[in-house]
């Protein structure tokens, strides 16, 4: 469902005041109707065309082309070191953040170029959260880690306790913390931290979550939970996800983006997306025999 309470609103409201958006992206970013079932029905949040992403001279992921559903769950597998990740943190500009990375080609975001010039990345990244392999809660309360976005955005003091609240019950965290909120956050459990940073991720209302193996470093039954959020949250959210685990691409995601390495003519290894696809449609009628080789554990 799209959020249209009354505290979303109030939060929209201020931000408008403190944050001064990109008139191309800020334009593009209101959500509309639900998707529907049919990916192909379904509305274009990323458009991502003939992308190469590079660290200096080294070509990390060559020519990719695919598109990313709203209110789905996108995932992202293949062997180690096929640029997921890279892939990843091109969709909120993270890799603008490292030295010597840079991207050819166009990702429209809701139909604007998220890297005209013009566009702010700071503002891409409020819009495109992310959670992170290791969860990686602030040095802080519990409660400070959830509320800090929203105050950089310029909410109201007054109207904080709500948003962490809302933000924490979303994360399916509240009835575990409610009692606690001024206690370090890293007493939390992994799988704790984890939906903490999920909801730290999404009090400042994102338009799409990033995931990059948020659920690697935890156990069977923390997973199980992360999962079982992300499947609630992507009503709300667009999800794009990285994921090593066969199962957890299967289970959850509605698309399946596979990329493998080749060689190119210089024996550089670079990234290349195979398969793009219904989750169902790769995982049983792959067109391509290294998408089957991957996911049957032949190779990988
Ligand atoms: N900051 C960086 N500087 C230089 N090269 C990098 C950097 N980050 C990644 N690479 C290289 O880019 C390629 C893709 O790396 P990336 O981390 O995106 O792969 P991945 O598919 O996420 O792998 P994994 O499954 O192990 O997380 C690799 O060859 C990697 O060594
Ligand atoms: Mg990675």
């Amino acid at each position: 469902m799209v959020e249209t309470n009354n505290l979303n609103e109030s939060a929209r409201e201020e931000k408008k005041t403190t944050i001064s958006l990109s008139p191309t992206i800020s334009s593009m970013a209101t959500r509309g109707d639900e998707s529907t079932a049919d990916p192909s029905a379904a509305e274009v949040i990323f458009d991502v065309e003939k992308l190469d992403a590079f660290y200096g001279d080294f070509k990390a992921l060559s020519n990719v082309s695919l598109q990313v559903y709203k209110s789905q769950v996108t995932a992202f597998i293949g062997p180690s070191g096929c640029g997921k990740s890279t892939f990843l943190r091109c969709f909120n500009r993270m890799n603008d953040l490292i030295e010597g990375a840079r991207v050819e080609g166009t990702i429209k975001y809701r139909g604007a170029d998220l890297y005209d010039e013009e566009v702010d990345p700071v503002e891409v990244r409020r819009r495109i959260g992310m959670v992170f392999q290791k969860p990686n809660p602030f040095p802080k309360s519990i409660f400070e880690n959830v509320a800090y976005g929203p105050r950089l955005s310029g909410l109201k003091k007054s109207k904080l306790a709500e948003t962490v609240e809302k933000s924490l019950r979303r994360s399916a965290l509240w009835d575990e913390v409610k009692d606690r909120l001024s206690a370090s956050a890293y007493g939390l459990s992994g799988g704790q931290q984890q939906r903490l940073c999920i909801a730290r991720a999404i009090a400042v209302q994102p338009d799409v979550v990033l995931m990059d193996e948020p659920c690697s470093a935890l156990d069977p039954i923390a997973t199980a939970r992360i999962e079982e959020l992300i499947t609630e949250l992507k009503s709300e959210y667009t999800i794009v996800i990285v994921t090593h685990n066969m199962q957890q691409a299967a289970r959850m995601s509605d698309q399946t983006a596979f990329f493998s390495v080749a060689l190119d003519s210089h024996g550089s290894r670079t990234g290349e997306l195979v398969e793009f696809d219904k989750t169902e449609t790769i995982f049983t009628n792959p067109n391509d025999s290294r998408t089957e080789a991957y996911i049957t554990g032949r190779v990988g």
